[in-house]
């Protein structure tokens, strides 16, 4: 079950240019997305109205799409405006359109009700567009359900375990007691780790800095749309981080990760991992990334396994420990939010 009426990440921007047309499936509806030729990006069911031919096999022409099994013409709205051999199209040949807005290199689609799409409840990651932070757009594909994503994002205990030679490190990472929030629409999750003697693996070397260090992973999850936005670093041990001085060797972060439903069973996992210091450099963003994509790859083996292990364990369930209250939270505040939509949806 998905939250319908938020918005999602569809794609990012460099994805759908020129006259390329894109098919991806999103909370289990294909959809085909094609920029116009004035620019903007249109979102279609990705079926023809007529024989059911895929759209994305079409064409597109100006700011239309052109099916090119019988030549419909569909504009960004899903409106048919030419039929071959006919002075006006037939009525009731429409096809579904969705709202999209692009921001923060990214196309945002609302699946639910096109009335509600209000373009300024896109959630902020101005970091991935922000001239003073640099990151490079990044994607896997889940073949998992996106709640257990979201569980292993409120739960960085595996940060020592998973990641123990990459995004983690040391097991005080686990034993660390998480100060958790939770609001109408998100979990915050505040973590530090003071006097760390060494920086995290996937950080040694990239600066002079070096340990002892304070470490920290503050960090929000905004459950409709799943997006998760946060603050991360480590600055010298006892330079004033926990109280907010960023002192200039200090190493900060801001990772956007964005994990939009493809169905019940897959997920796309949009992220972009910012840092702010030596932007001079001209590979530093490039080396962080392939090293947080080993992390991340990290992350995606656990849980794809873990889904296996999942759908093959029927009703038999799951124990209980110290370190789930994050994504009780988390799990609990998705089911809310899903009741709530049913109830608004069937009182509309
Ligand atoms: S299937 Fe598209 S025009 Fe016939
Ligand atoms: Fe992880």
């Amino acid at each position: 079950m998905f939250l319908l009426n938020c918005w999602y990440v569809a794609a990012w921007s460099h994805e759908v240019q020129g006259t390329d047309l894109l098919s991806r499936k999103l909370l289990g509806e294909q959809v085909v997305l094609f920029r116009k030729e004035s620019g903007g990006v249109a979102a279609l069911v990705d079926r023809c109205s007529h024989r059911f031919a895929p759209l994305s096999m079409g064409r597109r022409e100006g700011d239309c799409l052109r099916c090119m099994y019988h030549g419909l013409v569909f504009d960004g709205q899903g409106e048919c405006v030419e039929e071959p051999g006919r002075k006006r199209p037939s009525s009731g040949i429409a096809v579904k359109s969705f709202p999209v807005v692009e921001r923060y290199k990214q196309i945002w689609i609302w699946m639910g009700d096109p009335a509600l799409s209000d373009p300024s409840l896109v959630p902020d990651c101005h970091w991935q567009d922000d001239p003073n932070w640099r990151s490079i757009p990044a994607y896997i594909h889940y073949k998992a359900d996106y709640r257990l994503i979201l569980d292993n994002l409120l739960d960085f205990s595996h940060l020592s375990f998973v990641h123990e030679n990459t995004l983690g490190g040391s097991v005080s990472i686990a034993e660390t007691k998480p100060k958790i929030e939770v609001t109408d629409s998100a979990v915050k999750i505040t973590r530090w780790y003071k006097s760390e003697p060494e920086l995290a693996p996937y950080l040694r070397g990239v600066t002079d800095l070096e340990g002892p260090i304070d470490r920290w992973n503050i960090y929000e999850l905004f459950v409709p749309g799943n997006v998760f936005n946060m603050d991360s670093g480590s600055a010298p041990a006892g330079t004033g981080a926990p109280e907010g001085n960023r002192v200039a060797e200090a190493l900060q972060f801001h990772a956007v990760q964005i994990i939009t439903p493809e169905d019940e069973r897959n997920a796309h996992f949009f992220w972009a991992y910012a840092h702010n210091f030596n932007l001079e450099s001209s590979n530093l963003t490039e080396r962080l990334a392939a090293r947080i994509q080993e992390g991340f790859e990290e992350d995606r083996n656990f849980i794809e396994a873990q889904q296996k292990v999942v759908d093959e364990s029927g009703d038999d369930p799951m124990a209980y420990i110290f370190v789930d209250a994050g994504l009780t939270h988390g799990r609990r505040l998705l089911a809310s939010l899903l009741a709530r939509e049913k109830n608004i949806n069937v009182d509309a």
